[in-house]
């Protein structure tokens, strides 16, 4: 009784373990375009229509304009937005992408305060966020980025 009532309980610890393992890294390429398309709503304002006409699921995200994918893993690597005139907020779920290099968001409108999920990003090198309107310090949580470079 008591062995069986361990082996439960152990078995239940592991079922949770697979799960939370599973949460933290079962991202894909799926993730990666419901991030983006998460950025899109936040978005506010695209008035060169950059993103509008082009971030649709009809495409393949790694088509979609500013995105590199790696041929390997078919995963995003780049996010380039430099000088699109768009203004909005970065919504959470940029965190998300988890094979993301480089995050180029120099000379536009974004605004509000940088979530700090950009801490999962442990792949990101290169993170130009000049020439916007972002509130709050640099984080600290930015020299946590183990491979960030600029
Ligand atoms: C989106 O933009 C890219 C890069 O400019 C272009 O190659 C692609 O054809 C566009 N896709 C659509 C659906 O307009
Ligand atoms: C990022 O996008 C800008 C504007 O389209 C372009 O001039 C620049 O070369 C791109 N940078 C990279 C590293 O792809
Ligand atoms: C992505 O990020 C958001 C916000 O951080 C979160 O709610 C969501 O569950 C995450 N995972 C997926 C698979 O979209």
């Amino acid at each position: 009784m008591e062995t069986t009532c361990f082996l439960t309980g152990v078995s239940i610890i592991l079922a949770y373990s697979a799960m939370a393992f599973l949460a933290i890294e079962a991202t894909n390429i799926i993730t990666d375009q419901s991030s983006l398309l998460a950025l899109k709503v936040h978005i506010t304002h695209d008035p060169k229509n950059f993103l509008a006409n082009n971030w649709t699921a009809s495409t393949s995200v790694c088509n979609w304009v500013g995105i590199t994918c790696d041929s390997q893993n078919n995963r995003i690597i780049v996010l380039n937005l430099t000088s699109m005139s768009l203004t909005g907020t970065i919504p959470p779920h940029i965190g998300n992408l988890s094979f993301l290099v480089q995050l180029r968001l120099r000379n536009n409108g974004f605004h509000g305060s940088l979530p700090v999920d950009i801490v999962h990003l442990h792949r990101l090198e290169i993170f130009h966020l000049e020439l916007n309107s972002f509130q709050g310090e640099i984080s600290s949580w930015l020299g946590s980025l183990p491979k960030l470079q600029i």
